[in-house]
C-alpha cells in the first residue's frame, strides 16, 4: 500500500508517493535520483549508505522510508556550500583518502557526524566513531588523517 509522505532532503521538500516499508536508501537513489549514498550490505554492517538524519549519521538502507518522514535529511550531494566543498571533502582529496570511491561517501557523512558533536576528536575517539564502516581499498589510516585534518580546518576557521 502506497503513502504520500514528505521528506526534507538537503534543504528541499518532496511529495513522494512511496510504499513506506521501503529503505530510504533506495528513495534516495531510486525516486530523487541522489546516489552519492552507496549500497553496499544493505544489512547495516558496512556504512556505504550513511546519511544524516536531524543530525544523526545513519544507516539508509535499514530505515523505512516514513520513519524519516518531515525529518531534515543530509546527503553526501548537499554537504558543499555556496560552490565550496565542505573542509571534511576537502580533506579526503588533500589526504587521498580514497581509491575505489565506493565507502567514501558514507565515511565523510559519518565524519562530519562526528566532527558536528566533537570538533577535536582524538584519534581514539574517531576509531571508536567510525568503527563499523567497511573500506575493502584499506584506507583506514588516511581517513582517520582525513577526519583529523579536517577538524584542524574547521578551528582554524572558526572566529
Ligand atoms: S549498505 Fe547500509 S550499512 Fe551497508
Ligand atoms: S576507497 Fe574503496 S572501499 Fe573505501
Amino acid at each position: 500500500m502506497r503513502e504520500v509522505i514528505e521528506l526534507y532532503v538537503n534543504g528541499v521538500r518532496h511529495r513522494l508517493e512511496v510504499e513506506p516499508n521501503r529503505s530510504l536508501l533506495s528513495v534516495l537513489r531510486e525516486d530523487l535520483d541522489l546516489t552519492g549514498a552507496k549500497y553496499g550490505c544493505g544489512e547495516g554492517q558496512c556504512g556505504a549508505c550513511t546519511v544524516l538524519v536531524a543530525g544523526r549519521a545513519t544507516r539508509s538502507c535499514t530505515t523505512p522510508v516514513h520513519l524519516v518522514a518531515g525529518r531534515s535529511i543530509l546527503t553526501i550531494e548537499g554537504l558543499a556550500r555556496d560552490g565550496r566543498l565542505h573542509p571534511l571533502q576537502e580533506a579526503f582529496l588533500e589526504v587521498g583518502a580514497l581509491q575505489c570511491g565506493y565507502c567514501t561517501p558514507g565515511m565523510i557523512m559519518s565524519g562530519v557526524a562526528l566532527l558536528n558533536a566533537n570538533p577535536d576528536p582524538s584519534e581514539a575517539e574517531i576509531i571508536r566513531f567510525m568503527n563499523g564502516h567497511i573500506c575493502r581499498c584499506g584506507t583506514y589510516g588516511r581517513i582517520v588523517r582525513a577526519i583529523q585534518r579536517a577538524a584542524q580546518k574547521m578551528k582554524e576557521a572558526r572566529p
